[in-house]
């Protein structure tokens, strides 16, 4: 049974297992806000033919009542195939200053050519733009180093109606979260929390 009084208390501020879950989300808000944040950045995992699949993306998005994560990519990448067929995708992240990591687990649901994609293209900036206007799909071989971008696009001489094309590779994954857990290391013990919103319980576990 959930106990509310029951919490932890972290920088002088009491949080019982809802409040708690609260504060996971702000965080995820934080990070997808702020460029700086140590949230902005996580470890995102798929399955790729029976292995595990990693790579480091941006978080672009957290919708709280969602609870649905926003990440952008390109859809000609290896985790978009492997995303279409997999759907089981999971987000790590770590605050080393706040010592708070969080597991995010979810499935995947891929955003193509949709009011979504739409929305966030056209605040896509142009150097950013550029990741989408490779002319070989991202993972191809090249014989020589290379960022696969034409010479004038690489030195960003190009013009925002120049690189609409790069819409055509513009995807973007959105994990709709099914469980976070919850780790705080304490030189006084860790403690730990599971938010499951399949069974919609909520628990303290041993760290
Ligand atoms: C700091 C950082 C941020 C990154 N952000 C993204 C991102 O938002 N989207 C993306 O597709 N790749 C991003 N990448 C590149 C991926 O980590 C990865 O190398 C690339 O997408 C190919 O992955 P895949 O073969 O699994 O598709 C980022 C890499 C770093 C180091």
């Amino acid at each position: 049974m959930m106990d509310l009084n029951d919490g932890v208390i972290i920088n002088s501020i009491f949080y019982n297992l809802i409040e708690l879950e609260k504060d996971c989300w702000n965080r995820l808000v934080n990070g997808a806000i702020r460029g700086r944040d140590a949230f902005h950045t996580p470890c995102v995992g798929s399955i790729s033919n029976g292995e595990v699949s990693m790579r480091t993306m941006v978080l672009r998005k957290a919708l709280p009542i969602e609870r649905v994560l926003r990440f952008h990519t390109d859809i000609r990448s290896r985790k978009w195939e492997e995303l279409a067929l997999n759907q089981s995708i999971s987000a790590l992240f770590y605050d080393a200053s706040a010592r708070i990591q969080l597991r995010v687990k979810g499935k995947a649901k891929l955003h193509y050519d949709d009011d979504i994609t739409s929305e966030a293209w056209q605040k896509t900036a142009l150097s950013s733009r550029r990741s989408y206007l490779t002319k070989n799909p991202p993972s191809s071989f090249s014989d020589i180093p290379t960022s696969g971008l034409s010479e004038n696009i690489e030195q960003e001489k190009f013009t925002l109606e120049e690189s609409e094309v790069g819409q055509e590779h513009f995807g973007i994954v959105a994990i709709q979260v099914e469980s976070i857990d919850w780790l705080w290391l304490n030189h006084a013990g860790h403690r730990r929390a599971f938010f499951d919103y399949i069974s919609d319980e909520y628990h303290w576990m041993v760290p």
